[in-house]
């Protein structure tokens, strides 16, 4: 089996970070196959210069690559902080390029753009974990918590991964060690219940 893991955090001491590696324990002893990458480390280039009839395709390696594990992937794995209720810039970038049309998502014949495309990808699970410093009743009252309705709605379900798992742990900023360390049992609990 095999796992694609994304992480957008830059600072290498993050609670994302550490979430990741929780995950890719619980993974590696199931013997899945993981492609991992940190966005900030790879120095992944979020910009999209196409719109999207033009974004089927690139001249980049990387992008190539990415789209390949995407469409393969028999699971998905993101960890991004939440920034501004959004996945930061990098992130949001990395689904631009790699969500692509006829990668993850396409319009059968006879439907055009302005129809309802159909979800392409394989994986019928995907984990989402994010990391915040606004308690979770705050970040749904006040906010809608809009990264649920982002990765549940707008991007997996749209490209056909039903099965959305997503913790928001938090907050992070002061946490106390025993409280990270039932979040990242957390963690492999979610994963193991897919994996
Ligand atoms: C640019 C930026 C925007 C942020 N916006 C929010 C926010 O909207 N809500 C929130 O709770 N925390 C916000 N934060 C705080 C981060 O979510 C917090 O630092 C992070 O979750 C800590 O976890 P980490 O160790 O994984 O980085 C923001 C931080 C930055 C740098």
């Amino acid at each position: 089996m095999f796992a694609l893991s994304i992480l957008a955090n830059p600072s290498p001491a993050s609670f994302s970070h550490a979430m990741a590696d929780a995950a890719h324990r619980v993974l590696s002893d199931r013997g899945y196959r993981i492609a991992f990458h940190d966005l900030y480390a790879e120095g992944f280039d979020p910009v999209q210069r196409t719109g999207e009839s033009g974004n089927n395709r690139s001249d980049d390696a990387l992008i190539e690559r990415h789209c390949a594990e995407l469409a393969s992937a028999d699971l998905i794995l993101i960890f991004h902080p939440n920034w501004w209720g959004q996945p930061p810039a990098i992130m949001k970038g990395w689904i631009d390029r790699v969500f692509r049309l006829d990668t993850a998502y396409g319009y059968p014949p006879g439907v055009s753009y302005q129809g309802v495309p159909v979800g392409l990808l394989k994986a019928r699970h995907a984990l989402v974990f994010n990391t915040s410093n606004t308690p979770a009743q705050r970040e749904a009252e006040a906010f809608g918590d809009p990264l649920e309705a982002i990765w549940k709605r707008c991007v997996f379900g749209l490209c056909g991964v039903d099965s959305v798992i997503r913790r928001m742990v938090g907050p992070v900023s002061g946490s106390e060690e025993r409280q990270r360390a039932q979040w990242l049992a957390q963690v492999a609990e979610d994963v193991a219940a897919v994996a």
